[in-house]
C-alpha cells in the first residue's frame, strides 16, 4: 500500500526513523511538469437535472447560480457540460430538441441555453460542453441509432452549435458524440469535417463518453480518428485509466463522475476522486453529474447534485458540501494550469496533488477520505485504510523560496456531525522549504500562494415546504423566457406553451404536447407521452384539466394521479389513468400502458372540441367526471397508494392543455 516509489521515480523520502514522525513528500518542478489541468465541471442534463431550477423566483435563481459558477464564491466551476436535447427521456426527464421535426429550428427551448448564458456571465472562461443522449425520430430515419445515416446527424449537431453561437452568443468549445453508447468512426470523422468546413475548427471533439475502451484502442489503430479526437472521455471510471488510454497521448477526462446522494458521504465521494482521478488515472477534468440536483427526488437517482434546489415553489435550496469541496481546487488552480509530476497518495492513506501557473503559484491539495465516508455509489472504490498522520512537505525547484501557503480545511464530522467546511486557517509559514500537517481522517486541505479565495454566502433562503395542495395554471401567465410551463416534468414527450391566434377563447393560450414520432431513444421512454407534477406523497386528491385531442378518431389524452414512477421506469409507471379518445370512448386504466383497465364506456368525447375532464381519488376509490358531470365513480384502486399528478397523451400525437388545477387533501 506504501509508495515507496512515487510515479515519477521520485523517492520517497524519510523513512519515518525514531526521531521522525512524520512521512515527508517532495514538490518540485525541476524534474519537469505533469499534464495539463483542464477543470472542474457540473453536467446538466442526462436528463432534465436543472428542470426545477429555473422557476426559482428572484433573488434565488441567482444566488444558486452564482453557488455554482461565479468565481471566487462558491465551486467557481470551470466546465458546464449541457445535453443537446432530443425529445427523450435521459434519466430524469425528457429535454426538449432545438429540431423537433426536419422543418423546424428553434433555440429558445428547454432551459440549457439561458443556463450555459448565466454561466458565462458569471465566468466568461468557462468551458461548454454539448453532448446528445437522444435525437428526434426524423434523425434516425425510422432506425433507433444516430449512424444510420451520419450526414443527417452531423447536420444535426453541427446546426445546434451554430444556433448556440447565433442565438445566444454561445462559442461551444467541445462536442461528444452519444452518450455512453456505442460510437461510430466514419460518424466522427465526418463530424470533424463538417466543423472544419462550417468555420468551427475552434470546437474539439470528446469521444466517447462511455468506458476507456473500445475508443482508446480505436485511436491506436486508426491514424485518422486518433488525429480528429481531441479528448478520452470516460465516465464513473472509478480513479483509474488503462494502459492503450496512456498510450493515445491524448487527453484523459472523467466527463462524467460522482452520481452519488449529496449528504457528506457524497461529498467525501468528491473529494476522494478529485485529487486521485488525477494521481491513479491521469485525467486533468472530472465532470460532475449532475450539475445541480433540480428535479423531483422521488425520480432517479434523486439529490445527485452538487447542490440541491428542488423546490422553486418555497425558494428553498441547499449548498451542500460538494460545492465546497469543489472550492478546494476550483478557486486555486484554473484551467491552463499544470499539474506537478510530483504528486501521489500518502503513507497513511489519502492522496496529494500539486498545480502550478508555471509563474511561481502552487497550489496543493490534500485529501484523507476514510473508505465508509466517502463511498461512491458508481462505482463503489476499493476499501482502504487511513489513519491520522503527520505529513511533511518539501518545497523545491521554483517553490523553494515561498515563505507562507495560504490555508484551506475541509473536516467532515460523521459523529457529532459538525463538520467544517472551507474555511481559512492562519496562513502556514514555510520555513527551510518544508512544512508539516497534522492530518486527521476525512480531511481536505489547500495551501496555496494565491490570496484570492472567499467563502461566499447569501443570508438563509426560505424553509422548505411540501408541493403547494393548491395549484392551478391556465398557461396564460408565462415567462417569455421558456418554453415549459412551471414545475411539470416531462417524462416522455415534450410539452410546450402554445398560442393558438385563430381561437376565440378562452383556449388561446395553452399546453401542448408536440413529439409526433418516437425519438432514436436512449431509454425505454414509453409509448405514450406523460408530464408528471406535484409531490409524490399525494393519496386523495382531485386534477382537473381542459384537454383537446387534435388527431381524428384515433387520438387520445388522460389525466392521472397517484403516478409511482417516471426516469428510466417511465414505461412500467402505475397510477390511476382517466383516458378520453377522439372515437367517443373513456377508459380508467391502472397503468400507463393501459393495459389493467378499471372502468370504461362511451364517453361522447371527439376531436377538435374542448372536454374539462376532473379526476377524484379518495382512500381506494377512483371517480371521474366529463365537462362537470359525473361519467364513473368507485373505480377500485389498491395500487399505488400515492404518486405525482399527471397529464399525457396515447401515442406520440398532439394534444393541448389547458386551466390545469390540483387540489390535493393528503
Ligand atoms: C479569463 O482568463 C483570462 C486569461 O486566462 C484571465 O486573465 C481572466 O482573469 C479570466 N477571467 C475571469 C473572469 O476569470
Ligand atoms: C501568482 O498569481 C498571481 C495572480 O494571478 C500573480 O499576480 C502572481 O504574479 C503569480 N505569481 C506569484 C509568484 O505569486
Ligand atoms: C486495513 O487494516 C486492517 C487492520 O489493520 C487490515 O486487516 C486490512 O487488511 C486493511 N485493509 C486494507 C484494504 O488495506
Ligand atoms: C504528529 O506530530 C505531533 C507533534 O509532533 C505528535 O504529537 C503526534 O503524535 C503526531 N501524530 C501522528 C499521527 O504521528
Ligand atoms: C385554433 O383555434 C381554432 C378556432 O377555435 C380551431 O379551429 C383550430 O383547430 C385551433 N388550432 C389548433 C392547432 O388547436
Ligand atoms: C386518504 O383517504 C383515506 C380514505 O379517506 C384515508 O384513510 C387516508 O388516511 C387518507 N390519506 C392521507 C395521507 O391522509
Ligand atoms: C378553469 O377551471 C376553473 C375551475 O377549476 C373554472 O372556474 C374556470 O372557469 C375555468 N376556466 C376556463 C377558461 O375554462
Amino acid at each position: 500500500m506504501i509508495p515507496r516509489v512515487l510515479y515519477s521515480g521520485i523517492l520517497w523520502v524519510c523513512s519515518c526513523l525514531w526521531l521522525c514522525n512524520a512521512d515527508s513528500y517532495v514538490l518540485d518542478d525541476k524534474i519537469g511538469l505533469g499534464r495539463q489541468f483542464d477543470g472542474i465541471g457540473g453536467l446538466s442534463g442526462g436528463g432534465a437535472t436543472s428542470r426545477l431550477l429555473v422557476n426559482y423566483a428572484e433573488p434565488y435563481r441567482s444566488q444558486i447560480l452564482d453557488y455554482l459558477f461565479k468565481p471566487n464564491f462558491g465551486a467557481s466551476l470551470q466546465i458546464l457540460k449541457v445535453e443537446i436535447g432530443g425529445d427523450a427521456q435521459t434519466t430524469d426527464g425528457t429535454e426538449p430538441s432545438h429540431m423537433h421535426y426536419e422543418n423546424d429550428e428553434n433555440y429558445f427551448r428547454g432551459y440549457e441555453w439561458w443556463l450555459m448564458r448565466e454561466a458565462k456571465k458569471r465566468n466568461p472562461n468557462i468551458t461548454l460542453i454539448g453532448l446528445p443522449w437522444a435525437f428526434p425520430g426524423w434523425v434516425g430515419h425510422g432506425t433507433n441509432t444516430p449512424f444510420e445515416y451520419p450526414d443527417i446527424t452531423v447536420f444535426y449537431v453541427v446546426t445546434w452549435i451554430i444556433g448556440a453561437k447565433q442565438y445566444h452568443d454561445l462559442d461551444i468549445d467541445y462536442i461528444g458524440i452519444w452518450n455512453e453508447r456505442k460510437f461510430d468512426s466514419k460518424y466522427i470523422k465526418l463530424l470533424r469535417y463538417t466543423l472544419d468546413k462550417s468555420g468551427l475548427e475552434r470546437v474539439k471533439i470528446i469521444a466517447s463518453d462511455n468506458l476507456w475502451q473500445p475508443i482508446s484502442l480505436s485511436l491506436l489503430l486508426d491514424p485518422e480518428l486518433h488525429k480528429v479526437v481531441e479528448v478520452i472521455g470516460a465516465h464513473y471510471p472509478g480513479t483509474n485509466t488503462v494502459l492503450d488510454a496512456l498510450k493515445t497521448e491524448k487527453k484523459l477526462w472523467s466527463s462524467e463522475d460522482y452520481s452519488t446522494y449529496n449528504d457528506d458521504v457524497g461529498g467525501g465521494c468528491w473529494a476522494r476522486i478529485l485529487n486521485q482521478n488525477y494521481v491513479n488515472g491521469r485525467m486533468t477534468s472530472t465532470i460532475s453529474w449532475n450539475l445541480i440536483a433540480s428535479y423531483y427526488e422521488d425520480l432517479s437517482f434523486g439529490r445527485n447534485g452538487l447542490m440541491t434546489a428542488e423546490e422553486p415553489w418555497s425558494g428553498n435550496y441547499v449548498v451542500e458540501s460538494p460545492i465546497w469541496i469543489t472550492a478546494h481546487t476550483t478557486q486555486f488552480a484554473q484551467p491552463g494550469w499544470t499539474y506537478l509530476q510530483t504528486v501521489g497518495h500518502l503513507s497513511q492513506g489519502g492522496s496529494y496533488v500539486a498545480l502550478t501557473d508555471g509563474k511561481g503559484n502552487l497550489t496543493v491539495v490534500i485529501e484523507t477520505m476514510t473508505h465508509d465516508h466517502s463511498i461512491c455509489i458508481r462505482p463503489p472504490l476499493p476499501a482502504y485504510n487511513v489513519s491520522a498522520q503527520n505529513a511533511t512537505f518539501q518545497l523545491k525547484g521554483s517553490f523553494g523560496s515561498i515563505s507562507a501557503l495560504q490555508v484551506w480545511h475541509s473536516k467532515f464530522d460523521f459523529k457529532t456531525k459538525n463538520p467544517t467546511f472551507f474555511k481559512q486557517l492562519s496562513p502556514m509559514k514555510i520555513s527551510d522549504g518544508t512544512f508539516t500537517l497534522e492530518l486527521d481522517v476525512d480531511e481536505v486541505y489547500t495551501l496555496t500562494t494565491l490570496t484570492t479565495g472567499v467563502k461566499g454566502s447569501y443570508p438563509a433562503p426560505p424553509a422548505s415546504t411540501p408541493f403547494p395542495k393548491s395549484y392551478k395554471d391556465d398557461f396564460n401567465v408565462r415567462n417569455p423566457a421558456f418554453t415549459e410551463a412551471p414545475d411539470f416534468a416531462d417524462q416522455t414527450g415534450v410539452f410546450e406553451y402554445y398560442i393558438n391566434l385563430t381561437d376565440p377563447g378562452p383556449h388561446v393560450f395553452t399546453l401542448r404536447q408536440v413529439v409526433t414520432q418516437r425519438p432514436v431513444t436512449w431509454a425505454a421512454d414509453a409509448d405514450q407521452t406523460i408530464s408528471v407534477i406535484g409531490d409524490h406523497n399525494w393519496q386523495n386528491l382531485t386534477v382537473t384539466c381542459d384537454v383537446y385531442i387534435e388527431t381524428p378518431k384515433t387520438g387520445g389524452v388522460f389525466i392521472a394521479a397517484r403516478v409511482d414512477k417516471g426516469g428510466e421506469s417511465v414505461r412500467n409507471a402505475k397510477g390511476v389513468f382517466y383516458w378520453v379518445y377522439a372515437d367517443g370512448t373513456y377508459k380508467v386504466t391502472n397503468d400507463l400502458r393501459g393495459q389493467t383497465v378499471l372502468a370504461e364506456g362511451q364517453s361522447g368525447t371527439r376531436a377538435g372540441v374542448w372536454h374539462t375532464l376532473t379526476l377524484t381519488i379518495e382512500g381506494q376509490y377512483a371517480s371521474g367526471m366529463l365537462n362537470g358531470y359525473p361519467l364513473w365513480k368507485n373505480a377500485v384502486v389498491l395500487e399505488p397508494k400515492n404518486g405525482w399528478a399527471a397529464i399525457g397523451t396515447q401515442t406520440f400525437e398532439l394534444v393541448q392543455f389547458d386551466n390545469f388545477s390540483i387540489e390535493a387533501k393528503s
